[in-house]
């Protein structure tokens, strides 16, 4: 009902520009003819790589179905959120109020997500999260109309802490950005860590999205732990692995890390990233049919290596294209569309996942390591992993 007195009054305004009331019927239907989707993705600084992944595995994913939503065409609409949390609610009511979107996908950065999820909530938009892994918005703050393809902040290091104490590294130093999504998977490294024996000596941290790491190597050189836990994604990812090979700590005090660390990163990083270890539910080298076959079809597409992001953009793509067709693109048919979406079984080149409670990934986890230059599965850290979801009511 919004959508269809939205799309009058829209189209009211642009009868009255052509001064015409004779266009009011065929504007009105072709406007409701087109779904609206939404993209909210990070097009500048330092996660911009992530969100150009994001949209093509997005928009590969709907191409396989032929390009439509539940038999309706696609109208898109872009904002470049430019991973900046105080802009959240505002870009993403543009895409909302403004654009009148039927569905929002996005987006990167925990602390935008938190604006969107806003927004999301208040307006009853159908909100996708192709990355962000902010806790909240699948526990306390959870909603019908969310559902993320991604993963929460601490899934992946949840299964990290045992693999490091199993290689005897008893202890750790800590270190990453300082904002949710860093602190989020130290919570997870945390409980991990410290519930197979291990010891976290120091949690050093600097501001998002600073890239200034050497007096915090220097510190890790002078504690001289075991072994060293991280998250860093983007372009921030690959300046941590450089500078740390740099300072003369690989090869001494192994590099650990939510495996963000080197996805996207490992032709940047070059030589500095060998040998890394670190947990994520993707690996390139996943000896899947369908992981084979989606790598070639995103290569050929786009001429780029896919990695997680460009996984995630395509399941949500997926979750999209099967409501969409469970509805058959009627997207107003909220209770059955969300039905299908939270029944769904994604075939994704990660392995097949389902849809937890909260609407987020229950998912494998892969350990993986860095050789010639490639993220090689070495084993599964963690088989079928849900988040918590604690604190969180479906109203
Ligand atoms: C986040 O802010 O939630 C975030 C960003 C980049 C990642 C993972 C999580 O690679």
């Amino acid at each position: 009902m919004t959508t269809r007195r939205l799309v009058l009054t829209r189209s009211a305004a642009l009868v009255g520009a052509a001064s015409s009331a004779l266009l009011l019927p065929t504007i009105a239907r072709a406007q409701s003819n087109k779904v609206r989707v939404g993209l909210m993705l990070p097009y500048t600084g330092t996660f911009a790589q992530l969100g150009v992944a994001i949209e093509n595995g997005v928009r590969m994913a709907i191409d396989e179905k032929g390009g439509k939503l539940g038999g309706r065409e696609i109208e898109w609409f872009k904002v470049d959120d430019e991973s900046e949390p105080s802009k959240g609610v505002e870009n993403a009511s543009k895409l909302v109020q403004r654009d009148k979107v039927d569905v929002l996908i996005g987006t990167v950065h925990s602390g935008v997500q938190m604006g969107i999820q806003k927004v999301a909530r208040e307006s009853g938009v159908l909100s996708l999260i192709p990355n962000a892994g902010v806790h909240a918005a699948t526990r306390a703050l959870c909603a019908p109309n969310v559902f993320r393809t991604s993963f929460t902040n601490s899934q992946p290091t949840l299964a990290l802490g045992k693999t490091m104490v199993d290689k005897g590294h008893k202890k750790a130093v800590w270190i990453t950005w300082k904002y949710a999504a860093g602190e989020e998977a130290f919570e997870g490294f945390r409980d991990s860590y410290t519930k197979a024996g291990g010891t976290i000596v120091k949690e050093l941290g600097l501001p998002f999205p600073n890239v200034e790491f050497q007096a915090l190597l220097t510190e890790i050189a002078s504690l001289k732990p075991d072994a060293v836990a991280c998250f860093f994604a983007g372009g921030g990812a690959a300046k941590f692995i450089k500078d740390y090979a740099a300072a003369g700590l690989k090869g001494r005090i192994p590099l650990y890390g939510s495996g963000f660390l080197t996805e996207g990163v490992l032709a940047a990083a070059g030589p500095a990233a060998e040998g890394i270890v670190t947990t994520m539910h993707y690996s390139d080298s996943l000896d899947t049919p369908r992981n084979r076959q989606f790598r070639l079809a995103y290569a050929k597409a786009f001429r780029l290596q896919p990695d997680v992001y460009a996984v995630q953009g395509y399941d949500t793509g997926q979750l999209l294209a099967l409501g969409a067709a469970a509805v058959n693109g009627d997207l107003n048919n909220k209770q059955a569309l969300y039905k299908a979406m939270e029944s769904a079984t994604i075939d994704s080149p990660r392995g097949k996942w389902t849809m937890s409670k909260s609407h987020n990934p229950i998912q494998d986890i892969y350990l993986r390591q860095v050789v010639n230059g490639e993220n090689k599965v070495i084993g599964v850290a963690a088989k079928a992993l849900a988040d918590s979801g604690v604190g969180c009511k479906m109203t």
